[in-house]
């Protein structure tokens, strides 16, 4: 589980306190996710690789050291990952943003692909995957295992609430995956939602509820 990263920063818990809290508006909603997503974003990008980059100060030159953001992708899964994106593009402005569309099923609660559209080049690049949230693991792993279809090699998961059931699956059906998640809760319901979690976060960020 040494690839499994569950924050525990201040910061982070205080704002998924008002996340999870169901008096939460709807428009409060959407700016928690963004800034826990740049908040979380700072520490999944602690790894990515730099180049030199010489620059000139107003009094010399510097030996600096930048992110190739061309070889990074975002990758959404819709609807809710979408929230999180506007977190990774305010530290990485010219970052790439592929979609994969997957919606659970009600009653078998497994996912149906519905859209994907990746930039050209993703199998070069380092495949960041987010959404908010991790249930059963089905949609996560159908999105890693299509993304490796086309070629795909290095991933992170980015959540903001895990369940203990969906990091298991992930970690088993791609353990070669880094996963993050803010907070990680024990429990699913018998609708596989995330107990206490937070409710239907898509709804919850586009005010479908
Ligand atoms: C939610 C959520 C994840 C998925 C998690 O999306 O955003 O994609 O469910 O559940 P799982 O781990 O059991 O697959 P949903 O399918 O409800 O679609 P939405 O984002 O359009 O609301
Ligand atoms: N999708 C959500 O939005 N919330 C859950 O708790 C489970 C799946």
């Amino acid at each position: 589980m040494d690839r499994v990263h569950i924050f525990d920063h201040p910061m982070i818990h205080h704002k998924i306190s008002y996340l999870r809290d169901k008096t939460t508006s709807t428009a409060d909603f959407r700016n928690l996710v963004e800034e826990l997503a740049l908040l979380m974003a700072f520490e999944v990008l602690a790894d990515v690789p730099t180049y030199d980059a010489e620059v000139e100060t107003p009094l010399a030159t510097a030996h600096c050291r930048r992110i190739a953001e061309d070889g990074l992708v975002i990758v959404p899964i819709l609807r809710a990952g979408l929230g999180m994106v506007p977190g990774f593009q305010k530290l990485l402005p010219f970052v790439r943003v592929g979609h994969i569309g997957l919606a659970r099923n009600e009653e078998t609660h497994e996912p149906e692909a519905y859209y994907y559209k990746m930039p050209p080049g993703v199998e070069d690049a380092t495949v960041i995957v987010v959404d908010p949230m991790l249930a059963t693991g089905g949609s996560a792993c159908d999105a890693i295992a299509t993304l490796k279809a086309h070629g795909v090699t290095r991933f992170k998961f980015v959540c903001l609430i895990a369940s203990e059931a969906g990091i298991a699956r992930l970690s088993a059906e791609h353990p070669d995956v880094e996963i993050y998640a803010a907070e990680c809760d024990p429990v699913l319901n018998d609708d596989a939602y995330i107990v206490p979690g937070l409710g239907d976060a898509g709804d919850r960020i586009f005010g479908t509820l």
